[in-house]
């Protein structure tokens, strides 16, 4: 069932990122190791390179990877929000650069027994870190045992489907009879409770978007990664977040916009002219979004919703 997962943005991410041969550099999210490599290769052997995942499968796929970079690569499973803990533990406060490719791998999506898709049945688990010691709920937990109100809140949401409290209600109905255990239950519930869906889309998609992300806590954990991967660049350190959703990407957008523009003047003070403002410490690498081409599209439809935004910290002066 795995077919591998392709790097998206791949050229793009090696042109803004521009790691510089010899320095310290972070991949959040190592996946199946793609931008890791490219990585790795342009820094040259005085380079190092830590990459995080929280999944432990994408930790044992790394190891080939570590054997042919020795002593310049270190993998670690952890989630990036705890990315100050971990640069502690490898040494380097400050780093050069640091990329965030979000979402999930075509490994993940892939393997049924994961349950994130609704293309193939599995357990309807959708917790990227599943060891034993990561004592999360899995979407199951979540589907049996939430409110009505807590259900379409997390579908209206973190899925952005306007027919949550629809298929709330129709999820508090059905699971007195039966409980959810499989993706191909709840998928075949979005079928019948949302019988005219947009052509093309499957019904479940949103839904099962907002669990994942409920889950996983992925905006909060999002929030906090690159809020401290911001505060650990070194001057004219990068930071790279590849998005593959509106909510991912108003959150980054809105944290760059942050850091790199003044806050507008209010009351009295909006009246009089302009004051000279200080520089800011960070600025935008590319004021739009970086998108994949038609070309990348077609290769790898997965890509289709990326988007790349790139942030510097600016030399001191
Ligand atoms: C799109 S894949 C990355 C693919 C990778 N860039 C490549 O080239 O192979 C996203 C990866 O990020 C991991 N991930 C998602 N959220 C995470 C988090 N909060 N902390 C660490 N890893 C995370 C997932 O488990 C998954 O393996």
């Amino acid at each position: 069932m795995e077919t591998g997962h392709i790097s998206v943005l791949a050229t793009e991410v090696m042109t803004y990122l521009a790691p510089k041969p010899g320095g310290v550099y972070v991949d959040a999210t190592f996946g199946a190791g793609g931008h890791s490599r490219a990585i790795l290769d342009a820094l040259g052997k005085n380079g190092k390179l830590l990459a995080l995942d929280r999944d432990p499968d994408a930790i044992v796929r790394g190891e080939k990877l570590l054997k042919l970079y020795p002593g310049q690569l270190t993998i670690k499973h952890t989630s990036f929000q705890n990315l100050g803990d971990a640069l502690i533990e490898w040494g380097e406060e400050q780093i050069d650069g640091i990329l965030f490719d979000l979402g999930i791998s075509s490994y993940q999506i892939d393997q049924p027994e994961r349950g994130f898709s609704f293309r193939f049945d599995g357990p309807l688990d959708m917790r990227m870190d599943h060891s034993l010691s990561s004592n999360s709920k899995t979407a199951a937990d979540l589907v049996n045992s939430m409110s009505e109100r807590e259900l379409s809140d997390i579908f209206f949401k973190y899925g952005e489907e306007s027919r949550g409290r629809k298929i709330a209600r129709a999820i508090v109905c059905d699971r007195e009879k039966k409980p959810f255990t499989t993706t191909a239950q709840l998928a075949r519930l979005a079928q019948r409770v949302i019988p005219n869906h947009k052509k093309g889309i499957h019904p479940a998609t949103k839904i099962f978007q907002g669990l994942r992300i409920a889950v996983n806590g992925e905006l909060d954990q999002l929030q906090k990664g690159i809020d401290i991967a911001i505060n650990s660049l070194n001057h004219n350190g990068r930071l790279a977040v590849i998005s593959f959703h509106s909510l991912e990407d108003r959150i980054v957008k809105q944290t760059f916009k942050k850091v790199t523009t003044h806050p507008p003047l209010t009351g009295p003070a909006a009246l009089l002219p302009q004051p000279k403002l200080p520089p800011l410490p960070f600025s935008l690498v590319c004021k739009k979004p970086i998108i994949p081409n038609r070309d990348e599209i077609q290769q790898n439809p997965r890509s289709r919703s990326a988007k790349l935004r790139v942030l510097t910290r600016v030399p001191s002066s």
